[in-house]
C-alpha cells in the first residue's frame, strides 16, 4: 500500500477501530468454537466491538491454523485490516537449537546467526509474522530461570548475538524467509533481586547505561522492528509505564521508531505493582510513556476510548502508537497479503530439512562445554563397553522451554546417538531414576510434571547394566521445566534421586562421564567430584542425541566456553567475571585477613569463570605481543598472538581478549570482554591471531555520565579463557 493510501485508511477509522490495533489476543477468541470463545473473553472481559478489531495474535503458529484465524476474523472485520501473528520462535522452531545459554557458549555470533535464519524460514511458512526474540538480558545470577533464553552475562557477547539474531531472523524481510524481531525484555530483567522471578530490580544508572542497556541497543541498531517492556520496576518504575525509559531512552535518543509491546499482561499489572489505582489509570499510563500494544489485557480495550473521549489523554498518543502499527502490517505487505508466507504445502519441505538438522548437530558440538576431563577419559573408543545410564538416557524431551513447536518424531535421543557412534553390541542403557525427587512439584509449561518411575527398581536395573560395564556414561541435570519462565531456584542442585544414582555408581569403581543437563549453571562441586569428566550439554534440543554422542566418541571435539559464571555455591549469586576490585580484595590464594572481601565459609572463586571450557585438543599459546605502546584515537594498536594445537585433535579453540582501564574517574571492572576470535587449527599447526584495540572500545559511561574514554594506562589480557590469559600494558594518549 502506499504511503498515502495507509493515511487514508488511518483517517477512515472509527475509534474502536483505532484503538484495536493497539490489543493483541490469542487466536482462541476467533475459534468457531463458541465455548473456548466466551471463555477468555469473558475471563479478561472485553468488549466485542474491540475483539473484532484487535490488532495482533499471540502464539497461534501453524499455517492451517493462521489462515483460518486470518480468514475468520476477515470476514467480521469492516476495514479489511490484517491481523499480525506473533510468537515465542527462541531456540528454533520445528528444528530446536540448544537454549540460548548454550548457544552463547559457542562464542559463534555467525553460527547463531543461522540458527536464526533456519527459524524465520520454518516459522514463515507457518504463518508467523513477528518473533519475541532475541532475549538479550543480561544475567548474573544463576537463581533465576530465564538464564536459560540469555546469552549469558556479559555485555559485548550478548551485543554480538542480539545483532546476529536480528539480522538472521530479519534477513531480507521477504515473505517466505524471514520474520520480524522483537527483541527483549526492556530492560534489565534479567536482573531480579535474589533471582527471584519477577522481583524489583535495583541497579544504579550507570551500571544500566554501561553493562544492561548495550545489548538492547545492538539489537535496535540492527534494525529490530518490535521491542517489548520488560515486567520489572526500573528505580522503582515499572518499565512498561516507565516514559523515561521508553520515551527518552529508547524512543529520543537511540531513535527507535518500530512497535513498543508490552510484555504479557504488563500494563495491567502497572495496578499490582501500585503505580495506577485502576484500568484506566493504567492504560494511561502506559500509552503515554509509549507503550503500543497491550498484550492480553483488556485495559487499552476497555479505557483509551473513555480516556479519549473525556479529553483525559492527548489523542496523538493513540494515533501514532496506532499508525506504527499500521506501518508493520504494510511493511510485511500484509494488506496486498494478509497470509503473507503461510503455506499448509510448504511446510512439509520447509521444515526440520536436512540441512536444518545438520546445523542443530553442529550448534549442539559447539554448545557443550567440557567441564573435567581427568585422565583423558573422553574420547571413548568405540569398542569399549558403555552403560549409558540416568533420566536423560533414552528421553527426546531434550527441548527446553519455548519449544511449542518441535517436531518430536526428529529428536535424537542420547540412545539413538549412542547406537550410531559405538560399535554394535557395545551398549547398554538403562534409566536409573526419575527426574525428580517424589515430594517436587513442578508445574511446568504444558502440562503438570508427572514422573512414573521408580526409583528402587530403576536403580536396581542400572546396577546391573553398569557392573558389565568399561565405562558408565551418565545422562543426569535439572528437569526441562525446572528452568525457564518462572523457573527460579534457591538450590542449584541435581535432585537427591539423581545425586543418589551417582554416587551408587560410583561405588562400582569404574570411570564415570557425566553429561549434564541444565538450563542454567548448576552447582558442579559435587558431581564433578563423584565423575572423571562432566561434559556440560545445557539442553540440547533436535540434534542432542547424536550430536552429544559425537563429541563422547571423539568424532567431533568439544570447544564451548562458558557464557556464564558457575558458581562455587548459592551463596554466590551474583557471581560475574568483570566485577569490581574492592577496596579490599582477597588475596590470590584466597586466604587473608579476616577483614578483606570474602565469605568465610566459602572461597570468592567460583567452580568455573566465564570463558571456561577445555578440548581434547592441547592449546599452545605464545607470547602475546603489541606493535606500540601508545594508543591515540586516531592510531590503533595490534596485538597478536600465536596458538599451537600440540595435539592429535583438530579443534576449535577460541582466543579470548579482555582489558583493564586501570583508573578511571569511576571505578572500572577487573577486566571486560573485547574480543573473540574462534578458530580451528589442525594437529601441529600454528596459527596467529590478530586483534586491532581501537579508541571507540575504551569508552565507558563516566562520572558525569558521558560516554568517552579516558587516557591512562591499561592492561590487555589474552588467553583461552577469563582467567588463564597473558598480560601486557599500554596507554591511551589524547
Ligand atoms: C514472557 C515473554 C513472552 C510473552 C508471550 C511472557 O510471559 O515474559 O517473554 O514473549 O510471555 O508469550
Amino acid at each position: 500500500m502506499e504511503k498515502f493510501e495507509l493515511q487514508e485508511l488511518f483517517e477512515s477509522l472509527t475509534l474502536n477501530e483505532k484503538i484495536g490495533q493497539l490489543v493483541q489476543l490469542k487466536g482462541n477468541f476467533f475459534s468457531e468454537n463458541t465455548e473456548i470463545n466466551t471463555g477468555p473473553i469473558k475471563k479478561i472481559n472485553i468488549d466485542q466491538k474491540i475483539v473484532k478489531n484487535i490488532g495482533s495474535i499471540l502464539n497461534t503458529m501453524g499455517a492451517e491454523s493462521v489462515i483460518s484465524v486470518q480468514k475468520k476474523y476477515l470476514a467480521n472485520n469492516d476495514k479489511q485490516i490484517p491481523l499480525l501473528f506473533m510468537a515465542d520462535i527462541i531456540n528454533g522452531f520445528r528444528t530446536v537449537f540448544p537454549i540460548s545459554l548454550g548457544l552463547g557458549s559457542t562464542f559463534d555470533p555467525d553460527l547463531i546467526k543461522q540458527t536464526a535464519q533456519v527459524a524465520a524460514s520454518e516459522a514463515a511458512v507457518s504463518g508467523v509474522h513477528v518473533t519475541f526474540s532475541p532475549m538479550v538480558d543480561l544475567v548474573r545470577d544463576a537463581r533465576w530461570g530465564r538464564v536459560m533464553e540469555s546469552y549469558g552475562e556479559d555485555t559485548y557477547l550478548n551485543s554480538l548475538y542480539a545483532k546476529s539474531m536480528v539480522e538472521g531472523y530479519q534477513k531480507d524481510l521477504s515473505p517466505e524467509n524471514s520474520l520480524v524481531s522483537c527483541v527483549k525484555h526492556f530492560a534489565a530483567y534479567g536482573a531480579p533481586i535474589g533471582g527471584r522471578e519477577y522481583n524489583t530490580v535495583e541497579m544504579g544508572e550507570r551500571t544500566l547505561l554501561n553493562d544492561y542497556l548495550p545489548s538492547y541497543y545492538a539489537a535496535v541498531e540492527a534494525g529490530c522492528q518490535l521491542v517489548m517492556t520488560s515486567f520489572n520496576t526500573i528505580d522503582g518504575i515499572p518499565v512498561t509505564g516507565s516514559k523515561k525509559m521508553l520515551r527518552e531512552i529508547l524512543r529520543k535518543e537511540w531513535g527507535f521508531e518500530g512497535v513498543i509491546i508490552a510484555d504479557h499482561s504488563a500494563v495491567k499489572e502497572l495496578i499490582t505493582h501500585g503505580v495506577a489505582t485502576d484500568e484506566q489509570e493504567a492504560a494511561k499510563m502506559a500509552l503515554e510513556a509509549g507503550c503500543d500494544i497491550d498484550m492480553m489485557t483488556a485495559v487499552y480495550a476497555n479505557f483509551l476510548g473513555p480516556l479519549i473521549e473525556s479529553n483525559s489523554i492527548e489523542a496523538h498518543y493513540l494515533d501514532e502508537a496506532v499508525m506504527r502499527v499500521l506501518n508493520l502490517k504494510n511493511m510485511l505487505g500484509l494488506f496486498e497479503n494478509p497470509f503473507r508466507g503461510a503455506n499448509p504445502a510448504k511446510e512439509k519441505i520447509v521444515h526440520t530439512t536436512t540441512e536444518a538438522l545438520a546445523l542443530a548437530k553442529e550448534t549442539v558440538i559447539k554448545s557443550c562445554v567440557l567441564l573435567k576431563n581427568e585422565n583423558s577419559v573422553l574420547p571413548l573408543k568405540p569398542e569399549k563397553k558403555i552403560a549409558l545410564i540416568g533420566p536423560y538416557s533414552n528421553t527426546r524431551k531434550l527441548s527446553g522451554m519455548w519449544s511449542f513447536a518441535v517436531d518430536q518424531s526428529k529428536v535424537v535421543t542420547l540412545k539413538e546417538g549412542f547406537t550410531a557412534c559405538a560399535s554394535p553390541g557395545s551398549l547398554r542403557v538403562s534409566e536409573g531414576s526419575p527426574f525428580l525427587d517424589a515430594d517436587t512439584e513442578l508445574d511446568g509449561f504444558r502440562s503438570n510434571v508427572v514422573e512414573s518411575i521408580d526409583p528402587i527398581v530403576s536403580l536396581k536395573e542400572a546396577l546391573e547394566v553398569a557392573k558389565e560395564s568399561d565405562v558408565i556414561v551418565l545422562a543426569i541435570g535439572e528437569h526441562v521445566d525446572q528452568s525457564g519462565e518462572g523457573g527460579s531456584r534457591a538450590y542449584l542442585r541435581l535432585p537427591e534421586v539423581q545425586m543418589k544414582l551417582l554416587k551408587a555408581m560410583k561405588e562400582l569403581n569404574k570411570p564415570i562421564v557425566t553429561l549434564l543437563f541444565s538450563g542454567r549453571p548448576l552447582i558442579v562441586n559435587e558431581i564433578e567430584a563423584y565423575s572423571d569428566a562432566v561434559l556440560q550439554c545445557w539442553i540440547p534440543g533436535t540434534a542432542g542425541g547424536i550430536g552429544i554422542a559425537e563429541l563422547v566418541y571423539g568424532i567431533a571435539n568439544p570447544s564451548g566456553k562458558l557464557a556464564m559464571t558457575f558458581p562455587f555455591a548459592e551463596g554466590q549469586c551474583p557471581i560475574y567475571y568483570n566485577h569490581f576490585n574492592t577496596g579490599r580484595p582477597v588475596s590470590k590464594s584466597g586466604v587473608g585477613t579476616r577483614f578483606t572481601s570474602r565469605y568465610l565459609d566459602i572461597p570468592n572463586h567460583p567452580a568455573h569463570v566465564f570463558g571456561y571450557g577445555l578440548s581434547y585438543s592441547r592449546f599452545i599459546y605464545g607470547k602475546p605481543q603489541l606493535d606500540k605502546l601508545n594508543l591515540s584515537p586516531s592510531n590503533p594498536i595490534e596485538v597478536s598472538i600465536s596458538v599451537l594445537n600440540e595435539s592429535l585433535y583438530a579443534g576449535w579453540e577460541t582466543v579470548q581478549l579482555y582489558i583493564c582501564d586501570c583508573v578511571g574517574s569511576v571505578v572500572r571492572p577487573v577486566k571486560e570482554l573485547k574480543g573473540i576470535e574462534k578458530i580451528y587449527i589442525n594437529p601441529q599447526e600454528t596459527k596467529i591471531v590478530r586483534f586491532t584495540i581501537e579508541e571507540k572500545m575504551l569508552r565507558f559511561i563516566r562520572g558525569d555520565l558521558t560516554f568517552a574514554s579516558e587516557p591512562g594506562v591499561f592492561k590487555l589480557y589474552l588467553g583461552t579463557d577469563s582467567e588463564k590469559v597473558q598480560e601486557l600494558e599500554f596507554y591511551l594518549t589524547k
